[in-house]
């Protein structure tokens, strides 16, 4: 789906996306936002940030907090919910695939259910690679396909709706491209028939090179 496409889908539903979804995943994500934030160290960049549902579980050891989203209404949501925690956080509006920071200019690089909507994964992880230091890592929380096949039918018959709401693929196998793109996967966790998974990678010696899938 065209990024302007998912831009109009996020503008029009930013003010009651935490009501609607945001409140479902709370339910299919138990405590893995809060293990998700716990990863994240010194200068952190959130790409897709959209209403800042990570950003109440941030550590108070995180250096710095700087976010990005395509749509400018998931923004100005992160926004309130930065200025309610009292939390100061530097937020702008970018394309994932097109990051207009330096190269190596954070520790962390996270991203939490956005691999599945952004329409070039692997674009995204190479930026993604690019702005992290070498010793830093990429924090991913994504759902991709069930390895039970079952689930993985439903996921399947199922995208074409979520396409349309959220223009969102429910089954991306974003842990094999990340993989592929040459990340050194350290830790994976999973839940609910293994769909959901947070992901500590070290990024790529050389980000330009990952293989598309
Ligand atoms: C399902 S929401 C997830 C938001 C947030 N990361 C979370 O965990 O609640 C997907 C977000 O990705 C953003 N997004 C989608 N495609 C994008 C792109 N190409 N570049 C930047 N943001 C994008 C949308 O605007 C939306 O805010």
């Amino acid at each position: 789906m065209e990024v302007r496409r998912v831009q109009a889908i996020y503008d029009a539903r930013a003010k009651l996306y935490d009501r609607t979804v945001g409140g479902a995943e709370r339910l299919l994500l138990g405590e893995f936002r809060r293990l998700f934030a716990a990863e994240l160290r010194g200068e952190v960049l959130e790409i897709a940030v959209g209403s800042g549902l990570n950003l109440p579980y941030y550590p108070p050891a995180v250096d710095r907090i700087v976010a990005v989203d395509l749509s400018r209404g998931m923004l100005l949501e992160a926004l309130a919910r930065a200025n309610a925690l009292q939390r100061p956080v530097a937020l702008a509006q970018m394309e994932a695939g097109r990051l207009a920071f330096p190269d190596a200019s954070f520790d962390t690089v996270a991203v939490s259910l956005a691999l599945c909507t952004v329409p070039n994964p692997e674009a995204t992880l190479r930026e993604m690679a690019r702005v992290c230091r070498a010793t830093g890592r990429v924090v991913l929380l994504e759902h991709v396909r069930s390895p039970v096949w079952p689930i993985a039918v439903v996921q399947w018959l199922l995208t074409p709706l979520q396409q349309r709401a959220l223009g969102c693929h429910l089954a991306r196998e974003t842990v094999e491209t990340v993989r592929d793109g040459g990340f050194t996967i350290e830790r994976e966790r999973r839940r609910f028939f293994s769909i959901f998974r947070l992901v500590v990678a070290r990024p790529p010696m050389n980000p330009a090179l990952p293989k598309s899938r």
